[in-house]
């Protein structure tokens, strides 16, 4: 999808399709108005007739009225204008989308930059209109023998003001590259677990490296073993897939700046090992590598809007499988930190990848290290599928991630990281147990990823319930590709 502004009159926009605001009780916007005056009330006759009362989401289609230059003029519901804030806007842009992709429309020109939502900029409005676009085209069929039609909205353009027109401009071009981000995190999370291998990821890895100029580098499973990383070795050796550690490094800042380090949880299909999962729903583990394609898109992100700072990611993927030669429950491992860790379920593997990718992030002196996993179903039952599960070693660190995923509308909760909750991984025979029981499932699971990042200021991020639809929408989020890249965006522009 294309994405462009114009500083245009509303009534005076020659373009297939014209889609003003209309708050409740029957309210035009500044934009609705504007088409009104020029085509002598028309646009209030029908609002006065009831057929749009400007509820949130509801849409309107009319055709070639005088005095209006566009073919099409689409009416969309804002609700109240007081309670327009983040999530309405959202939606009334989703609305106006879908709305001109059911028409023959190849274009859709939107009049959404007038629209008050709180404190937030044109740039930032911009942003989510290509982001809300981009979501409303995507389709997964690469698997489908018969792919959809090509949806005949190709152009959305966004009108704009003198005053905010390069606001905007910004704005779109922010919101196409962290559109294709999330595009690019959710055809890898949708891919079978047949496809969507350990050496799958590491092709697609140099893929994306050739395309965007990133550095990029695979670990295979005899220089692991040099390395010592056991904890992820340990989480391999039932499946006959072989274990990859992916390292991509993209340099748009300084050269001796320390680059931010993102670690993704790459399991390529998570059946629970010998500790084995119940059969329901089992499919979904096919997304149990959404953290790892959540650092893909990001870094593509990063590389389209040229960022001005130095980001790595490091991609510990595995399969988890049994098999005669799994790991048993009881099985005590050696991590490349020296610390040993006793596997008391060998269905706690992501803590387990990831402890081995953090050691090795040392080596990259970082300036902070963000892990993301789809690591616990406890941290779904504690925040269900609207928030992501947040833990950090260092306050500002977790400030900072929650206030981008505020504004990115791809949101996290602050969870505790006490040492009380430490103890419960104590074990009998080795340094630690890789489980803390039940209670507290998520916290003790980011509990055991500390002990591996004491060396950096560290976060994490659980996407166990945000990465991942399940049910009729079943499908990957892209989540939280858009709280990462708006976290990098702040860091490339505070130059750190
Ligand atoms: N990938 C799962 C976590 C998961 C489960 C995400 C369900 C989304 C939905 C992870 O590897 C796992 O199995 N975790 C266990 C940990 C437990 C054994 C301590 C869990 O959450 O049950
Ligand atoms: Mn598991
Ligand atoms: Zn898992």
């Amino acid at each position: 999808m294309q994405f462009s502004t114009k500083r245009s009159a509303p009534e005076m926009r020659a373009t297939p399709c014209i889609a003003v605001g209309v708050y409740a009780g029957h309210k035009p916007s500044a934009a609705a108005d504007a088409l009104d005056r020029a085509a002598r009330g028309a646009l209030r006759e029908v609002l006065r007739r009831g057929d749009m009362e400007g509820k949130l989401g509801a849409t309107l289609i009319l055709y070639r009225i005088p005095g209006i230059a566009a073919e099409r003029v689409l009416l969309i519901g804002l609700g109240e204008e007081a309670d327009l804030h983040e999530r309405e806007y959202r939606e009334a842009t989703r609305a106006a989308v879908k709305a001109a992709q059911e028409t023959g429309a190849g274009m859709l020109t939107l009049c959404f930059a007038e629209i008050r939502v709180g404190r937030r900029d044109a740039t930032w409005k911009a942003r989510q209109v290509a982001q809300v676009s981009a979501e409303c085209a995507y389709r997964f069929d690469s698997m489908k023998s018969k792919k959809s039609d090509p949806r005949p909205l190709a152009h959305v353009e966004l009108l704009a003001g003198a005053r905010d027109a390069s606001a905007v401009a910004r704005g779109l071009r922010q919101g196409q590259a962290i559109g294709a981000g999330v595009s690019l995190a959710k055809d890898l999370g949708n891919l079978p677990g047949n496809v969507c291998t350990p050496t799958f990821l590491a092709e697609q890895a140099r893929k994306i490296a050739k395309q965007w100029k990133l550095g990029v580098e695979v670990l295979e499973r005899k220089d692991m073993q040099k390395l010592g990383m056991g904890s992820l070795l340990s989480v391999a050796q039932g499946s006959r897939q072989p274990p990859k550690l992916i390292v991509l490094s993209y340099a748009g800042g300084p050269k001796k700046a320390k680059p931010v380090v993102l670690v993704g949880k790459g399991i390529t299909f998570d059946t629970g090992g010998i500790s084995l999962k119940p059969g329901a729903e089992m499919d979904e583990m096919k997304f149990d590598m959404c953290g790892a394609a959540s650092v893909f898109g990001a870094l593509r992100a990063c590389a389209e809007m040229k960022l001005k700072l130095n980001v790595v990611g490091i991609i510990p993927t595995a399969e988890n499988m049994p098999g005669g030669a799994a790991t048993k429950p009881g099985d005590i491992v050696t991590s490349m930190s020296g610390q040993t860790i006793e596997v008391l379920n060998t269905d706690a593997e992501g803590r387990l990848i990831l402890c081995d990718a953090l050691t090795y992030a040392e080596r990259f002196e970082p300036e902070a290290v963000v892990d993301i996993a789809t690591l616990t179903g406890a941290c779904v039952i504690a925040l269900g599928h609207v928030a992501s599960g947040l833990y950090s070693n260092k306050e500002a660190l977790a400030r900072e991630l929650l206030a981008a995923g505020d504004e990115a509308y791809d949101r996290a909760w602050h969870m505790p990281l006490w040492d009380d909750y430490q103890e419960q991984l104590k074990s009998n025979f080795a340094d630690m147990a890789n489980i803390g029981g039940r209670p507290a499932g998520s916290i003790t699971a980011a509990c055991f990823l500390s002990r591996y990042a004491k060396k950096f200021d560290w976060a994490h991020l659980d996407i166990a319930g945000t990465a991942w639809k399940s049910g009729k929408d079943k499908g990957a989020t892209g989540r939280p590709v858009g709280l990462l890249t708006g976290f990098l965006m702040k860091r490339a522009d505070k130059g750190h």
